[in-house]
Formats: structure tokens, sequence, C-alpha cells
């Protein structure tokens, strides 16, 4: 809150932000070029609440920082502990089980568009309340499918012009892998507990995997020298995670194995991935989108024993990433006409034409203000339309208008039917 003379003049909480018009059409553009490729993949748009049961995301398996620090939770009226969505996994597999959608069999395949709440400290390309592209493929345990997964973000990476981005894979393994990995991992860091932040301690015994990515820890050197996941791999896993690779291959995926790799989620297993752009200046956030499988999400949730795999982009990063890369996605577009009136006495005749005019699916506007010729004129010019409509008394004894060329200046009276030609009908 900010004060300006004795008013009270409001700001946006921190970590947000309003998207104004001139932005919000880029995003639109964004959205409109995922929805195609949703389309091409056989994916269908589904929309939960943007707050649900805390218990949806505080399990007892998951605790990532994300989880257990950064969300909004609150009691309602009705004593009820609620949290506002910090990611959109666990809420897609929540409806995919209360809906029971297992019960078509086989794969469902869902995709999201929408707000995510952590309080995490603000920066930029990190907010607290940001929008995810999502896509939750569930109900089948393939790896033809997580390389189809990996495949579609790269495909998504290619179809916006983005060049300067990596895809990043590894495999976290199956349970026996973890857990061999976990044993390792907490006996190798056992000697470097005093190092380590208070959380880290802890996270020895209960999660020594989310060590790797600790935001205090991290870059330490002796944390950069532990074991990696991909080492200790059983041979069933190391066999999954070789199909995927050679199914990424078939498909002509450029991407890179990265045996450090592990998520800062804790519901992954087998495969994880994540799309990494390189802008200058931006450290963790170069992270467009990141996913995985998950093998035991679903039945957690209370559904049937099923796995799935997804991904979820930043939608802000997306579009930071395509400013750097200076590509722009949409086609301004100007208005068709916009209507100047000689004296107010027309301006009834001129909104039958403005209706008329955008009955036909034209686009255009019209002072409201009773502003003079010259005013009018300003405004048409501001909007940018493409013809100019002059209206006067002579024009609408002869039934005729005059349309200025905004373009090429020039000007000629037509009737209604020419009119309508020149617009393009
Ligand atoms: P995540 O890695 O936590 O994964 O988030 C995915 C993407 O959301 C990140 O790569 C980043 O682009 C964006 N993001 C995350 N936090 C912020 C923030 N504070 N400000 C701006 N952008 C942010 C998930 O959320 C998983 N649910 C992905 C997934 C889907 N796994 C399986 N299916």
């Amino acid at each position: 809150m900010k004060l300006k003379g004795s008013i009270i003049m409001e700001q946006k909480p921190k970590g947000t932000y309003d998207l104004l018009p001139n932005e919000t059409i880029k995003y639109q553009a964004l959205e409109e070029q995922i929805r195609e490729l949703m389309k091409i993949y056989g994916y269908f748009e589904i929309r939960t609440p943007i707050f649900e049961h805390s218990s949806v995301f505080h399990r007892k398996t998951e605790l990532s920082d994300m989880v257990t620090k950064e969300t909004y939770n609150f009691k309602d009226k009705g004593d009820r502990d609620l949290t506002l969505r910090p990611e959109g996994t666990a809420g897609v597999i929540r409806a995919y089980v209360e809906n029971k959608l297992y019960a078509n069999q086989g794969l469902t395949k869902l995709y999201y568009l929408g707000p995510n709440f952590r309080y995490e400290r603000p920066q930029k390309g990190r907010f607290r309340q940001f929008y995810q592209f999502g896509i939750e493929a569930i109900g089948v345990k393939s790896s033809s499918l997580d390389a189809e997964v990996i495949a579609l973000s790269y495909k998504l990476i290619r179809s916006l012009g983005l060049k300067q981005v990596k895809i990043k894979v590894n495999s976290l393994g199956d349970i026996a892998s973890r857990n061999t990995y976990k044993e390792k991992l907490s006996t190798y860091f056992e000697p470097y507990k005093e190092d380590l932040c208070e959380d880290c301690q802890r996270r020895i015994k209960e999660n020594p995997i989310r060590i790797l990515d600790c935001k205090i820890d991290r870059d330490k050197p002796f944390i950069q020298k532990a074991a990696t996941p991909y080492d200790f791999l059983s041979v069933e896993a190391k066999q999954y995670f070789d199909e995927v690779l050679s199914y990424l291959d078939s498909m002509g995926i450029d991407y890179a194995v990265d045996k450090k790799l592990v998520r800062g989620l804790d519901y992954y297993g087998h495969t994880v991935f994540e799309v990494e752009a390189n802008i200058k200046g931006f450290g963790a956030q170069n992270v467009l989108g990141g996913g995985g499988h998950y093998e035991h999400l679903v039945s957690e949730l209370g559904g049937p024993d099923l796995d799935g795999v997804g991904i979820a982009f930043g939608m802000e990063r997306l579009m930071m990433a395509l400013d750097s890369e200076n590509i722009e996605l949409y086609d301004e577009v100007n208005p068709d006409f916009f209507i100047i009136t000689f004296d107010k006495t027309i301006h009834q005749k001129a909104l039958g034409l403005l209706t008329k005019l955008r009955d036909y699916g034209f686009k255009g506007d019209i002072d409201h203000e009773a502003k003079s010729f010259k005013g009018q004129l300003k405004l048409a010019v501001n909007s940018k339309a493409k013809y100019f409509i002059i209206i006067g008394e002579e024009e609408v004894e002869q039934g005729l208008f005059t349309v200025k060329d905004s373009i090429t200046q020039t000007q000629e009276k037509v009737t209604l039917e020419a009119l309508l030609k020149k617009l393009g009908k």
C-alpha cells in the first residue's frame, strides 16, 4: 500500500504481476499454438480448482521445499484445510481418480493451463503467482509414452521457433534403484553433516536426494561430487531408460542425458526431463519446463495402481525465452474501419452503420463522446483502422459514405454495397 496525499493507492502483492492488454495478446497467441499442438497429439483440456484440500499436495511422501515450505495454506470458514495449488499434477490426478477416468482403461491424455502459487523469493522469471501449461498422460507405463512426452516438449519448442534450448533427460530408476541410491547418498553425506544447512541435515536420513537440489547447499563441491541416480539403476530400470533413449533417437529428438538431473518434486520415478533455455542472467530460471514419470501418485491419491508421465512449462518463462530470441507469435491485426461523423445529429445513423458492419464481422469503432471532427480523426488515426468512414449531411441525403483509405490516403464516395465490398465482403 502506498500513500498518495491522503489517498491510499493499492499495489499488487509481491511476486505477482498485471498482464496488460499489449502483453496478454502475446500470451493468447502462445496459448493458441499450444492448443493446436494438443489437438495434434490427442490431449484434452482439464480445468481443476485453483485450491484443493491441503492433503492433495501435503502427502507423506512429498517432502520437497515447494510443498513443505512454499505453499499458501489457509482455513476456510468451515475450518477446512485448503491449499492454493503450487503445481498442476496432483490436482489433475485427484480429478482423474475422483471422476474415475481410469474406467476408460488405457491411456488418458490431459492438458491444463492456469495459475499456480508458490511462496518463493520473487526474481526475474520467478513469481508467487505464475502460469503453467502442463500435460499428463495417465494410465499406462510405457517407455514409448515417456519418449512421446519428451518429443512433444521438443516439438513445442521447435514450433515456437526457439533455438537456444536444450532437453535434458535422466532416469531415477524404479523403487529398488532409488532405495539403493538413497542409502548410498545417506552414507556419503553423513561425514559432511556439519557443512549442510539445517534442512539438509534432516534430509540425510529422510530424503537425501533432496539435498542435491537444495537452494542453499547444491553448489557445494562435495554435493557436486555425490553419486548420481544413474549410477544405481537396476538392470530393469536401465533397460527401460535405454528404450526411452532409443525411441527419442528414432524420433529425431535432440537431447542430452544429464546424469545429475533429479527434479524438485518427490513423486518421480524412472524418466525425468527438463527443458532449458540459455538466456543470459537468468540462472535457474532458465528452466522453461520440467517433468517426468510417476509410478505411485495415482494410487497415493486413492486410485488404482497406475503410472503417469507429464511435464509443465512456465508460461512467463516461455515468453521470456521468446522475447530473448526476438520471436513474435502474433500479427498485430488492425481494425477494418473507424466511423467519423460531421455532427451529432448523424450519430444515430452512424450507430446503425456501426452495428451493421459489426454484424458482418468487421472490426471497428466510433467516438462516443461527441468529439469534434478533428477529435474523431485523431481517434481514427490512433486506432490504426484501414478505412475511415466519414458521414456528413450530404452523404446521408445521397445514401452514400465517404471512405478514406488510411494507407493510400485516397478517398471516394461509395454505396453501402460498395463499402461492404471494400471491407472484404
Ligand atoms: P516444476 O518443475 O515445479 O514441475 O514446474 C514446472 C515449470 O513451472 C518450471 O520449469 C518453471 O518453468 C515453472 N515455474 C515453477 N515455479 C515457478 C515460479 N515460481 N515462477 C515462474 N515459473 C515457475 C511441476 O510443477 C510438475 N507438476 C511438472 C510435471 C507435470 N511433472 C509431471 N507432470
